[in-house]
């Protein structure tokens, strides 16, 4: 959450820098500003709204002459999303701007510290006094102002420095949230993410918590905690900047979700030589997986529904107890958890603070720790033991679609291979499950297919004020994740119950007006989704089916149907949530709301 973006060079600074923010907004959208080194003094404009409306008041930032400067976009903590609270923000004199990311715990000490010393704060942010610290212990040392500050500070906070009278110079600063360095020919960059920069530069290095570093136009150098110099290796980006770009649809989510059938390839095939899964970087023994007594895995959001479905996929394969916890929970528990416990976190963004959070506190218990994650280089991957990534591509809308699905995609490879290790299935049973592994971007792309009506269904059912998914077993896991899906873009109040729970209490909120979306594609509990089914119609509500394609018998059941193409039952939720999410756009679409940029949500939760 909050997108920051600097730049020194040759070139203006500001129009680079919007650039940069406009690919950043999916992390935050409430406010958005930047500022620039303009002859000796610092020239800013911020303001609530958009980075599109911030463009819009600085000329595309034309206006805003001067080659080296910061930018900011805010998803709002401490503090109204107001221009006052917009970053950036200024020292007592102006001498300093600063952008930040993260939430500085001991802020309030420190406000009350600095007014006791006459400073009149502007803002109600965790922010400002990061600027005032700065000014104050300032001596033209601008290296050994940023170390002294960032020493008073307590919490997560990804930080960009600018003085006026430092002309060309930056400095960022890493603790607990994503940045990354962009290398550029005689001008250099820093972002929250690679999406800001690849349009300009395609190496990066990837900063760790605790390093900070200065950038001028030519130079580029990465310090630790104690000031010394660290010799950091450069990446290099993949992925062109069309990736990060709409191609021509509406909204990101609508290209991510028709882009589903080649990230789900992207996260099978290159794992999978002749016949068999193979992870390029991880590797476990047979007598080292027995070791396991249970595995724990543990997520945020969608990411945690995947790990539901994981649960049974593991489960089912395997024989080893899986437990599936929300990291927001697990952390703040005393969990039973050793190193005869296998940990799978999952992220997409591989930033996700509760993610991490508990990722630390399971592994400090012993647990080795498996991460499924997209993005190359996050906290996430560095400080998990291994690391299978999706490679789903960049994902821009905040509600996750080829996120979600690649990461079924990848625990289902896990599970397969994990269980012919543990000899708990036969060769025949193996080559089956390998089969319909790379059966499934096609699948994906049948399931895109089959429900080109969803569009005339969400026309229908996008005036519900309320409604339920409901599903058994897998079907209630896609269930979760297809009621979020739906909530978080549409503002639609939706609920997932398990099918047979229905009746102990919730089914009191059925009645004529409820639409209840019922997921049928466990082939072995049909008839119990029937009943269910019949439980909600006898008091008045409207069915939306979801069944396997060439199931008849849901014509006679539901008022709608959407079909889920057939395959490998156990994986069944991967094509079952494609037109799910196609009726959460559409139903979005036709009620107005900004599906790429839900309200109040970010898609990076970097703070608790
Ligand atoms: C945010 C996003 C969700 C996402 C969750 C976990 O809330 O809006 O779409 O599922 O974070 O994110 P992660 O990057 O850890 O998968």
């Amino acid at each position: 959450m909050c997108g920051i973006v600097g730049y020194t060079g040759p070139s203006q600074a500001a129009p680079i820098l919007l650039d940069g923010l406009r690919r950043l907004e999916y992390r935050g959208y409430d406010s958005a500003g930047v500022v620039v080194q303009s002859g000796g003094e610092l020239k800013m404009v911020k303001a609530r709204g958009s980075v599109a409306h911030l463009a819009g008041l600085t000329g595309g930032g034309r206006e805003l002459e001067g080659v080296c400067g910061l930018a900011h976009t805010r998803w709002a903590t401490h503090g109204a999303p107001t221009d006052t609270n917009a970053h950036p923000h200024l020292s007592e004199h102006g001498l300093f701007a600063v952008v930040h990311n993260g939430i500085i715990e001991n802020f309030a000490a420190l406000r009350s510290e600095l007014e006791a010393e006459g400073i009149v704060f502007r803002s109600k942010t965790d922010t400002e006094v990061v600027a005032h610290l700065l000014e104050k212990y300032y001596d033209g040392d601008l290296k050994r102002a940023v170390m002294r500050t960032v020493s008073r500070l307590e919490g997560s906070y990804v930080l960009g420095v600018v003085c006026s009278k430092e002309p060309g110079r930056l400095f960022c600063v890493k603790e607990a949230g994503p940045l990354i360095l962009g290398l550029g020919v005689g001008e250099n960059y820093f972002a929250s993410d690679v999406t800001a920069l690849v349009a300009r530069t395609k190496n990066v290095i990837y900063m760790e918590d605790g390093e900070f570093a200065e950038l001028t136009a030519e130079r580029v150098t990465v310090y630790d905690r104690t000031g010394r110099e660290v010799t950091k290796s450069v990446s290099h980006v993949v992925w062109d900047i069309e990736a990060a770009e709409k191609g021509g649809y509406e909204h990101f989510m609508m290209k991510e979700i028709m882009e589903q059938p080649r990230a789900v390839k992207n996260t099978v095939e290159p794992r999978i030589r002749s016949g068999r899964i193979a992870f390029e970087d991880f590797s476990l023994t047979r007598a080292e997986l027995e070791g396991y007594n249970k595995i724990v895995i543990t997520a945020c959001g969608s990411a945690y529904h995947a790990g539901v479905v994981g649960k049974y996929v593991i489960e089912g394969l395997c024989r080893i107890p899986v437990e599936t916890e929300l990291a927001s929970e697990l952390r703040y528990r005393d969990p039973i958890i050793d190193g005869h416990t296998l940990l799978i976190v999952i992220s997409q963004s591989g930033e996700t603070a509760d993610t991490i959070a508990a990722m630390r506190e399971c592994m400090s218990r012993g647990a080795r720790c498996l991460a499924i994650v997209n993005v190359v280089g996050s906290t996430i991957a560095r400080l998990a033991d291994n690391v299978i990534y999706t490679h789903a591509g960049p994902e821009i809308s905040v509600a996750t679609t080829k996120g979600y699905t690649t990461q079924l995609a990848a625990l289902y490879l896990f599970a397969v291979w994990a269980a012919e290790l543990l000899g708990r299935v036969d060769a025949g049973r193996y080559a089956q499950l390998v089969d319909s592994l790379l059966e499934l971007p096609r699948l994906v792309q049948r399931a895109i297919d089959l429900n080109v009506h969803v569009k005339y269904l969400a026309e229908r059912w996008h005036g519900q004020q309320s409604l339920f998914f409901i599903g058994r077993n897998i079907d209630y896991a896609v269930a979760m994740e297809g009621s979020l899906k739906l909530k978080e873009i549409s503002y639609i109040h939706s609920e997932a119950y398990a099918a047979g729970e229905l009746k102990h209490g919730t089914i009191a909120l059925i009645d004529e007006k409820r639409l209840v979306v019922a997921l049928c594609c466990q082939d072995g509990l049909f008839d119990k989704m029937v009943s269910n089914v019949q439980e909600v119609k006898a008091r008045g509500a409207k069915v939306l089916g979801v069944a396997p394609e060439g199931n008849r018998r849901i014509f006679a059941e539901a008022d709608d149907v959407l079909f889920a193409p057939r395959g490998e039952q156990l994986f069944a939720a991967l094509p079952e949530i494609v037109p799910l999410q196609l009726f959460a756009y559409y139903v979005a679409r036709e009620n107005g709301c900004s599906i790429d940029k839900p309200r109040n949500l970010a898609k990076s939760v970097t703070v608790e």
